[in-house]
């Protein structure tokens, strides 16, 4: 479908998504978005103020839970916490994400590394119980352009880590989640926003930031558009497990979300295992199917 917008996005009512990163950028507008069409949304972040002021923009149905993706026990915690009050799980939105940073995470994993691919595995593992007997539930997986310039040294996961690495990692992880989920009522699906005016670039030095944010603002890139791949994978029902999608537009940076192609690399299938494996043996989190 040409130029698919929010409008597209079907009823979404008694369906309830956890959207990571939710209190600002893409994640805000997903969810905003999602709400909008009767989904229950819960905004997982790890700042709870900064969470429940942004619930209180998108409207009453909105819930949030406490989630620090640089920590395992926070993911635990956070899991445990859904299950409690949630019998189903619909949408599974994986985008939070953290460019430019240097440091580790609470159990000493890179912090880019640690927050947008090893916390989302941990998350998704433990909440999957939720999904599983859901049927057409989906986990979104946010990606990057860059993901093309990624690498990823399994033989040394934990210290291992650049933005398009990990980024490349996201979509390694869709692609072997979504065999692992073959015959089950759960698909997994990857996006990317091309570029989007958002918070994303805070970390990086300015010679970055500027013109990463000139561009996205002289095409066009709102949050609101840089969220509509997300959504699309999310909601169309003409989606398919294992599918990637993107702006449609010249080199993916602008445009309608259409179906995009991953890189060649992060469609290696012995690359998606290894990646499995090692995630497993660095969270301890052993997915259900
Ligand atoms: N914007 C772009 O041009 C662009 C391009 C390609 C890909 N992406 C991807 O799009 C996704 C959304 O990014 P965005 O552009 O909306 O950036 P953003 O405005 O910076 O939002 C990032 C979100 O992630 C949250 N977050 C950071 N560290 C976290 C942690 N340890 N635990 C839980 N949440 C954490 C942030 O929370 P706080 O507000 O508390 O820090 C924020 O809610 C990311 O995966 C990013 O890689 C963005």
């Amino acid at each position: 479908m040409d130029n698919w917008t929010a409008a597209n996005i079907p009823d979404q009512q008694r369906r309830v998504a956890v959207i990571t990163g939710a209190n600002t950028g893409i994640g805000f507008e997903t969810a905003s978005a999602l709400a909008r069409c009767g989904a229950r949304v819960v905004l997982a972040c790890r700042n709870l103020d900064k969470a429940k002021e942004a619930a209180g923009r998108i409207g009453p149905d909105t819930d949030v839970l406490r989630l620090d993706l640089a920590s395992l026990t926070s993911v635990r915690e956070a899991a445990d916490e859904f299950q409690a009050r949630y019998e189903r799980l619909d949408l599974l939105i994986n985008n939070a994400g953290v460019t430019g940073l240097t440091g580790r995470t609470r159990d000493g994993f890179d912090i880019q590394f640690g927050v947008n691919h090893l916390g989302h595995y941990a998350l998704t593992g433990l909440l999957l119980n939720r999904m599983l007997p859901v049927p057409g539930s989906r986990v979104v997986t946010v990606s990057s352009i860059g993901h093309r310039f990624g690498r990823i040294d399994t033989e040394d996961l934990r210290s291992a880590g650049t933005y398009a690495g990990s980024k490349l990692a996201n979509l390694l992880f869709t692609h072997e989640l979504n065999r692992r989920l073959d015959g089950s009522n759960t698909v997994a699906l990857a996006a990317h926003p091309g570029g989007a005016t958002t918070e994303i670039f805070r970390y990086s030095s300015a010679l970055f930031r500027i013109p990463n944010l000139v561009i996205a603002r002289l095409l066009g890139r709102t949050p609101a558009m840089g969220a509509l791949p997300t959504l699309r994978a999310a909601t169309d029902p003409t989606a398919q497990g294992g599918e990637y999608y993107g702006p449609g537009g010249l080199f993916e940076v602008r445009g309608y979300p259409q179906r995009v192609q991953a890189s060649a690399r992060s469609r290696d299938s012995g690359s998606q295992q290894r990646l499995w494996e090692v995630s497993e043996r660095l969270t301890g989190v052993v997915y259900p199917v």
